[in-house]
């Protein structure tokens, strides 16, 4: 069984981690959900679903609708002695998704000063994937040398860019392009979007 790590951190779309928990969970996979401090607030103002502190995996499998029996964990940002944080038992992949500038800067400073941050650190040091979304626009010419450096390291930016020749007739559709861009780079199957010339 693949297993992922899923992080939401503070920038606008949480909508677009939510879908992604949702889709790699329906895949067969095990997730470890992460929402950073800022990452809980945005989500909670986005969408109107707030994190519990306790029976939080519950919550988010009741939220997407999924049943209760799947393997997905949730970790608080703060717990610096879970399995994500070593080489050791490193996920398959970990997708930062959104990705806030600020995180974006933390990775390619390499401060691993939370439970997120050090993930982020072990996936580039260990050589594993790191998919970061970014969600912010304009983009200073700080945010562009950190999205640089971070792709030097051997993370993989997949910015939160839906297109329009899908011709999408909902925010769903929408959602569904970005995180089907996401699930492609992990080579996990999706129908979340049209394939051109299909
Ligand atoms: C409503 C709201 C929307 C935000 N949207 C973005 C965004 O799109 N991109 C971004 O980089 N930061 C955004 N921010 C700022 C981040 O949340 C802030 O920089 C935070 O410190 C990031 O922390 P984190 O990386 O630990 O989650 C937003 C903040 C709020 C309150």
């Amino acid at each position: 069984m693949k297993d992922y790590l899923v992080v939401l951190s503070g920038a606008s779309g949480s909508a677009y981690g939510l879908r992604l928990v949702e889709q790699l969970l329906s895949s067969g996979a095990s997730v470890t959900f992460i929402a950073t401090q800022a990452g809980r607030e945005v989500m909670a103002f986005e969408t109107g679903f707030a994190l519990p502190e306790g029976g939080a995996a519950e919550a988010v499998l009741r939220y997407l609708e999924l049943p209760v029996s799947l393997p997905l964990r949730v970790v608080a940002p703060g717990e610096l002695f879970d399995r994500v944080a070593s080489g050791s038992s490193a996920p398959d992949a970990m997708i930062v998704c959104p990705a806030s500038m600020g995180f974006v800067a933390s990775v390619a400073a390499g401060l691993a000063a939370d439970l997120p941050e050090r993930a982020a650190d072990v996936m580039l040091k260990e050589c594993r994937p790191l998919v970061l979304v970014p969600r912010e626009t304009p983009l200073s010419l700080i945010h562009l040398r950190n999205l640089t450096a971070v792709t030097e390291a051997g993370a993989v930016v997949v910015p939160a860019m839906p297109a329009f020749y899908q011709k999408p007739q909902s925010l769903d559709d929408m959602v569904n392009f970005v995180v089907g861009k996401v699930l492609d780079v992990l080579g996990v199957e999706h129908e979340l979007y049209n394939r051109w010339g299909e």
